[in-house]
């Protein structure tokens, strides 16, 4: 995807300085900086503050932070005791633990000295694997935009939540490859972009990278869905996940499960978009999901520019407030239409997603 006209993705590793660079997300829509990620360390600390998020590139940085932790020491003790730190480092998003497991495997029984090789093989391919899923998600979920566009004749109204942009995987993003791909065929889509507090990574990030492929969007408070949905303004949502479970259940980004309900009561079909990497075939219970809770100063602060173009953070709420900042929920399979994927699409439950994948 573009930033500036320039063909971007999300991280890649610098053969000549042997570090790994990242979009600091933290610093958007305000300012475009690459930073560098030199130790496992940096990697760790990239994921835990948010410079990278979204679940498919958490995992691959964990897989470049594997790597890097090569470079720093390439006893395997010392990388087994990364792979640890690195799945801390955020609960909820299950790519993490998965890409940190398929690199443990990959490198088990590696020569000493051909550790860093296999390693930066593998993060590669995690990441070329997520660009190829996430565009067939995109070419699969085309269909249910392009069903919608011959009956309507007009606009297709999309709802997002988050961002399940490129910025969250390596490239097309989840949520929104099928808006790229119908947008490139020639279908008329808007988004209603949920700003997405407390981080508004709606309003930050999935508006921004959308302004930038030219697609028309607008930005609602998250509590706007609902009335858009009773207006018929709303003819589809299509959202991300963190982790979807052997049930079907969804863990995304606090609030998804509200605009599900009223998505339900308004009958707005509403699709949840992953790539396989992303379930979690060991849970079967939504309860047992771990949910991140993060610091409060994320909801009783906010960033934004001054009257002179300096990025400042200021404080919104009473000193005295307490705050409590649940980061994921969960929706029910229930109230999901369907769960795009890049195989095809199914059903919101076990058997869904077994006639898929299994
Ligand atoms: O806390 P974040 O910004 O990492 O949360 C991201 C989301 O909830 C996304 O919707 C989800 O990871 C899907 S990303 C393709």
């Amino acid at each position: 995807m573009h930033i500036n006209g320039k063909e971007f993705r999300t991280i890649w590793f610098d053969k000549k300085d042997q570090v790994v660079k990242i979009i600091d997300q933290t610093k958007l829509p305000h300012k475009l900086e690459i930073k560098n990620l030199k130790t496992a360390k940096d990697a760790i600390n990239a994921i835990n503050a948010m410079e990278v998020r979204g679940a498919p590139l958490i995992g691959a940085t964990a897989a470049y932070g594997m790597a890097l932790a090569i470079i720093e020491n390439n006893d395997f003790a010392f990388i087994k005791k990364i792979s640890g730190d690195l799945i801390k480092s955020r609960p909820t998003a299950i790519n993490l633990k998965w890409a940190v497991d398929r690199m443990l495997k990959k490198l088990l029984g590696v020569n000493n000295n051909e550790l860093l090789k296999v390693a930066l093989d593998e993060a590669k391919a995690i990441c070329e694997e997520d660009v190829k899923f996430c565009e067939n998600i995109g070419l699969n979920g085309l269909k249910i935009i392009e069903e919608i566009y011959k009956k309507k004749k007009d606009k297709v109204n999309i709802l997002t939540h988050c961002n399940a942009g490129w910025l969250a995987t390596i490239d097309w993003g989840t949520a929104t490859s099928p808006i790229y791909h119908a947008h490139k065929k020639g279908i008329k889509v808007h988004v209603w972009v949920d700003e997405t507090r407390p981080r508004n990574q709606g309003a930050n990030l999935t508006s921004y990278e959308l302004n930038e492929e030219g697609i028309p969007n607008t930005i609602i408070a998250d509590n706007t869905g609902g009335i858009l949905m009773q207006r018929g303004e709303v003819d589809m949502c299509i959202v991300g996940t963190d982790r979807t479970i052997a049930t079907g259940d969804v863990a995304n980004k606090i609030g998804t499960y509200l605009k599900a309900l009223a998505a339900k009561d308004n009958n707005v079909p509403f699709y949840v978009a992953l790539p396989s990497s992303t379930i979690d075939w060991e849970t079967n219970n939504l309860k047992n999901i771990p949910i991140e809770e993060r610091n409060s100063e994320e909801l009783s602060h906010i960033k934004g520019l001054d009257e002179n173009n300096n990025v400042k953070k200021v404080l919104i709420y009473p000193k005295k407030s307490k705050a409590m900042n649940l980061a994921f929920d969960v929706t029910p399979a229930k109230y999901v239409t369907g769960l795009i994927t890049e195989k095809g699409i199914c059903e919101a439950s076990s058997e869904g997603l077994k006639k898929l994948f299994k």
